[in-house]
């Protein structure tokens, strides 16, 4: 399917944001689920690239990204009017039902582009986020969080806003004030294992977002699959383009994926 751009501009560095116009499909969307997205028209790059549903309003579908290599790069150089070669909704977002009393979401650098989308879908009493980057400048979104009844802490690798450190090391701080009933998280493989791991110790139910190669997006190749257990103990491969990439984080083989 082919929609049109509306916007695409920089508004971080290295971040884009890209406005899509609508189509009927993507208005029932879940947060935490994807579009595969043709780079370009030529075979170079030939696979699609997946990138989460940041935003959707009544006109648009916004995508918040990355530049990393020649398929985002493509994407960044694409204009307001050109048409881009789009599939989705895809694959098994986040579960937001039933609504616990107190929600968290730990998001990592671009780990931001998924959970703002989500944000809207939380209607717990207490709901905090905790957004880590490696600078200041990396921070999106704090104001949108706190418009939606978030309360926001921050933390930045060089400690150029907010507290200095990581954020999972921020996230072990606050279990030791609060527990939230679940965690939602989503960023970087490292962060999302020690949230994994720290939820897991504590006994909270914790969601992880993943990212992982793809080729056909729609379960059909098995080239993106990682290594889960069964409640038995027993490993079972899943999908992360139809399974996930959203998964319970407690059956996950966090060592296979490191
Ligand atoms: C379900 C899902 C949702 C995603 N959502 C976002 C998002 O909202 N914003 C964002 O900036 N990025 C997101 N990513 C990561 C994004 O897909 C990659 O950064 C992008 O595919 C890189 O493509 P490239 O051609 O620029 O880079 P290249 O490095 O040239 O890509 C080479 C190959 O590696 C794959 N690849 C590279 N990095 C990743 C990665 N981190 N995850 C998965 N595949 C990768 C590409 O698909 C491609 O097949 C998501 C990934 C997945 C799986
Ligand atoms: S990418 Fe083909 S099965 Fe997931």
């Amino acid at each position: 399917m082919k929609q049109e751009i509306l916007s695409n501009e920089e508004v971080a560095p290295g971040i884009f944001r890209m406005g899509i116009a609508i189509w009927k499909r993507i208005q029932s969307a879940c947060p935490g689920q994807f579009v595969h997205i043709r780079c370009s028209s030529t075979f170079e790059p030939l696979l699609r690239r997946p990138l989460s549903i940041h935003e959707i309003d009544s006109n648009e579908v916004k995508l918040l990204y990355k530049v990393i290599g020649s398929g985002t790069k493509l994407l960044s150089e694409k204009k307001p009017g050109e048409k881009l070669d789009i599939v989705g909704p895809l694959g098994h977002g986040f579960n937001v039902e039933p609504s616990p009393e107190s929600v968290m979401i730990v998001a990592g650098g671009i780990g931001a582009a998924p959970v703002l989308f989500l944000a809207h879908f939380l209607k717990a009493a207490r709901k905090q986020v905790l957004i880590g980057a490696r600078t200041g400048e990396l921070i999106l979104y704090e104001e949108e969080f706190k418009k939606l009844g978030f309360s926001v802490e921050v933390t930045t690798d060089d400690g150029s806003y907010g507290k200095k450190g990581l954020v999972s090391s921020l996230f072990e701080e606050f279990l030791k004030r609060e527990t939230p009933a679940i965690v939602y998280a989503c960023g970087p493989v490292a962060l999302l294992k020690e949230v994994a791991d720290t939820c897991g110790n504590c006994g909270i139910p914790c969601q992880v977002s993943i990212e992982n190669q793809m080729a056909c997006g729609v379960g059909a190749c098995l080239g993106c699959v990682i290594k889960t257990k069964e409640k038995d103990g027993s490993t079972i491969y899943r999908r992360v383009c139809k399974d996930g990439p959203v998964f319970d984080a407690s059956i996950v083989s966090w060592e296979s994926l490191i």
